[in-house]
């Protein structure tokens, strides 16, 4: 099929996340909750933390599978340990994404970026690739956390008068938060939205 990351919703520029698989020379398959960057329509960038299986296995094998599903479990037991034999299909792909790609390395390079929190120097590789395979099962958007975002702060906003100073400090920091991780990841929407809520706020006298 076309290779083409727009048709699962991926902007250029715009962080999505995906639970990448990969395996090692013994065959073991592994997942874990990755953040994929879209560079272009057959391009990708992550920056994955050393110690983890996910980035050992990608500098042996110099491929990985880019995999798309909402489902909570699979996020979960891929953060807190490793998915069983059973989730996985042959070709590396789980069973349950809605859509999935395959990605070959192009460049592995030492990095860190100074907007993260995490800014110890040397603890991360950025991995550039190319997107050589695409299958959609089911029509499917990557998921991108800046939407979440937004409902998260509408729904702050919309308490936010009746609340007291202390909570207001709260859902302050939160709006903060809301709008860091807007600005990094968000679609041009979830922007465009976040920009409304700060004019709001800054209406009633807060400036984000
Ligand atoms: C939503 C989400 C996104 C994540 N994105 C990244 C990432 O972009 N880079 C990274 O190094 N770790 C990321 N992590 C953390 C890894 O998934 C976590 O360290 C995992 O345990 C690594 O598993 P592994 O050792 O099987 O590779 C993310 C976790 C979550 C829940």
């Amino acid at each position: 099929m076309k290779i083409d990351l727009s048709l699962i919703g991926m902007e250029k520029g715009r962080q999505y996340e995906t639970i990448i698989t990969t395996k090692n020379a013994q065959n073991v398959y592994n997942a874990a909750p990755i953040g994929v960057i879209c560079s272009g329509p057959d391009r990708t960038v992550s920056r994955i933390f050393k110690g983890s299986h996910t980035l050992e296995n990608i500098i042996n094998t110099k491929e990985f599978v880019v995999n798309i599903t909402h489902e909570p479990e699979i996020f979960t037991l891929s953060t807190l340990g490793n998915l069983s034999r059973d989730y996985f299909n042959d070709d590396l792909s789980l069973k349950c994404a809605e859509a999935y790609f395959r990605c070959e390395v192009i460049s592995l390079t030492e990095a860190v970026k100074q907007s993260d929190p995490v800014k110890k120097k040397d603890e991360a590789i950025v991995i550039k690739s190319e997107v050589t395979d695409m299958t959609i099962i089911k029509n499917t958007k990557a998921l991108n956390r800046g939407f979440s975002y937004v409902v998260e702060s509408l729904a702050n906003l919309t308490r936010f008068d009746m609340v007291d100073d202390d909570q207001k400090e709260i859902y302050l920091s939160q709006f903060k938060e809301a709008y860091r991780v807007v600005r990094k990841v968000g679609t041009k929407d979830d922007l465009k939205a976040m920009g409304e809520i700060k004019k709001e706020l800054k209406s009633k006298g807060y400036d984000l």
